[in-house]
């Protein structure tokens, strides 16, 4: 573009392919499409249950039977992926996570229903302690700090079960260092040459979690913050850094979380990386749009399309959204 001649008025009138909706149609340099929408799915013990979240308007936690049917929805409206996460409550929380590794689980049994009803719905599960953990964090306490090291131990171990509970994808999103090789070779150890890792390699210490932590039934838990391992707002070389990393542990892609604060590393991402892209829209960026919405300052539908646009324009292969099938449908 740069190199081109200089260009004047009113030979040149940037407004013309502006005026009907054909041409605006035609020359549109980004679509969105239901196929670029993952849509995140809170899981909850029960059956026929739905449970609202209150800081998360538009979400509610369901039980298996209903995440089935969110599958089925899913395969009808033409999008590809769920991510689940499970709700646990303070009494089946544990110092180390333990029900992270039991084969039962919520999350296990879940993909199982799932595959069994919706097999060609792609599954991606979030490997992390944070839903499992006493103190609310992703890994484990030693001496006050999260242990890098004995993390990582247990998440492989957590990945695995996931794979052999369905999971067509295992998301590490709990930054610890390293574990994305040691569950790559833990994948293919345990005979999973086909389970893809796509890594939360770009993870801010955000303070757009909160709604999620709620949904979760992580907020009333966790004590102090996450900054020991999520990175830092300011940091985008470090992101490429991560993201390069993971890449040559055996990530398959490399998401960037959150999304509409961050186009600019979705961007990187793209370009310096190369990798299939992901970006999660985390809880807090479709709580305050809900929110601003529902006050009747902005409109809502087209702040939510605009949002995700915005995040595919930057480069992002994937969204994962709350707002995916609400966005799916409406793109009809
Ligand atoms: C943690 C995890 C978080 C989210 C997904 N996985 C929150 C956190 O790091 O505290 C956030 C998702 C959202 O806000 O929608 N393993």
């Amino acid at each position: 573009m740069t190199n081109f001649p200089p260009r004047n008025f009113p030979r040149t009138r940037l407004r013309r392919p502006r005026q009907a909706e054909w041409s605006r149609r035609l020359v549109a340099e980004t679509r969105l499409t239901p196929a670029d929408l993952i849509w995140p799915i809170i899981l909850r013990e029960g059956a026929g249950v739905r449970e609202p979240v209150a800081s998360l308007p538009g979400v509610e936690r369901v039980s298996i039977d209903l995440a089935v049917e969110a599958a089925r929805a899913a395969r009808d409206l033409g999008v590809p992926a769920l991510a689940l996460f499970p709700f646990t409550g303070p009494e089946h929380r544990s110092p180390r996570g333990d029900l992270a590794l039991d084969r039962g689980n919520l999350m296990c049994r879940a993909a199982e229903a799932i595959k069994a009803a919706v097999p060609d719905v792609g599954l991606i599960a979030d490997v992390a302690l944070d839903p499992y953990t006493d103190h609310g964090h992703d890994g484990v306490l030693v001496g006050g700090e999260i242990d890098n090291d004995a993390t990582v131990e247990i998440l492989v171990r957590q990945a695995i079960v996931q794979a052999g509970a369905g999971y067509d994808v295992v998301a590490p999103s709990d930054m610890m260092d390293g574990r994305v090789g040691a569950i790559r070779d833990g994948l293919e150890a345990a005979g999973y040459k086909n389970t893809q890792i796509v890594s939360y390699a770009a993870k801010y210490a955000s303070a757009l979690y909160g709604p999620y932590r709620d949904a979760i039934g992580a907020s009333g838990v966790l004590k102090g913050d996450k900054r020991t391992y999520q990175m830092n707002p300011a940091n985008t070389d470090e992101a490429v850094h991560e993201m390069a990393l993971d890449v040559a542990e055996g990530a398959d892609g490399v998401m960037v979380k959150p999304a509409g604060f961050y186009l600019d590393v979705i961007r990187r991402a793209r370009v310096e990386i190369g990798a299939p892209t992901y970006a999660f829209q985390v809880s807090g960026e479709c709580a305050m749009i809900e929110a601003a919405g529902a006050n009747g300052w902005i409109d809502r539908d087209r702040a939510v399309m605009e949002s995700l646009m915005a995040i595919k324009r930057a480069g992002a292969d994937a969204i994962i959204s709350y707002f995916a099938p609400w966005a799916a449908r409406a793109l009809g």
